[in-house]
């Protein structure tokens, strides 16, 4: 039976490697996505996770489709670049909402089905900054770090309910996400990366798609740096 699960922000860069790999594995995939096309192969369900009826109601197309989400990986998030000072109140709020307020929604539309079915797998996509901190970041770290408590209070709350609840913290990946930041900031991240490179895609998502598998069943409450040894020690 292909397991039925959802990937917010799953149309595009990281959150498409990992929709894609689940479905190559043969599970049921949705992906959320605000405006354009879907790819081929995954159910695209129309969400914005700062809107909590949006939420419930991806949630009921997905259930309508593939049945309750089995595995949910949180993946949906924004970055706002910046020295504090210059900061706007709204922007650091719009950050936090999604990447922090989007995991707590979708994790509670999916928190009901899977304790009544007594299984199912939460991963949320956090980063190093995290915990390593970056300069001109403060809102998206302070988000990023939040989603660690967030995950390990709700690991702790499902554990006996057979659910499982983990953090995949990526380095710097290639996404639209970073196609601004230029190469003289590459190089100092790359500086300080023991392996000398950051994660492709597919070695993330192949972290999410390890961590729902059968035999992570004992893990919980991990926070699982992917980042070629950068934030080793933090
Ligand atoms: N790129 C990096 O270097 C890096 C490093 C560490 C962690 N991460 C994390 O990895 C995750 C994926 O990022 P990415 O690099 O793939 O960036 P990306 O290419 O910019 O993709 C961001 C995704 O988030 C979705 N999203 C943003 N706001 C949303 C909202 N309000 N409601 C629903 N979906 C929303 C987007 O969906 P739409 O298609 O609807 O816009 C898109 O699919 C993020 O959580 C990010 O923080 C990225």
């Amino acid at each position: 039976m292909p397991r039925s699960v959802l990937v917010t922000g799953g149309a595009r860069g990281l959150g498409l490697e990992i929709a894609r790999m689940f479905a190559a594995a043969g599970d049921a995939v949705a992906v959320t996505y605000r405006k354009g096309e879907v790819p081929d192969g995954l159910l695209g369900v129309r969400c914005d996770v700062t809107e909590e009826k949006e939420v419930a109601a991806a949630l009921a197309e997905v259930r309508e489709a593939h049945g309750p989400v089995e595995v949910l990986v949180s993946n949906a998030g924004i970055i706002d670049i910046g020295l504090l000072p210059r900061v706007r109140e709204e922007d650091f709020y719009r950050v936090l909402d999604t990447n922090l307020g989007g995991a707590f929604r979708v994790a509670k539309a999916v928190s009901r089905d899977m304790i009544r079915m007594r299984r199912g797998r939460m991963i949320f996509i956090s980063s190093v900054a995290g915990f390593k901190g970056t300069a001109g970041q403060t809102g998206y770290a302070a988000s990023k770090a939040g989603l660690i408590g967030f995950s390990r209070s709700l690991a702790r709350e499902v554990a006996k309910r057979g659910i499982t609840v983990n953090v995949v913290a990526p380095g710097l990946l290639d996404t639209d996400m970073t196609t601004d930041v230029p190469q003289s900031a590459r190089d100092q991240i790359l500086a300080e990366v023991p392996l000398g490179r950051t994660a492709r895609l597919e070695e993330v998502a192949a972290t999410a798609v390890w961590l729902a598998s059968d035999l992570a069943g004992a893990v919980t409450g991990a926070v699982i740096p992917v980042d070629g040894g950068g934030s080793m020690g933090y």
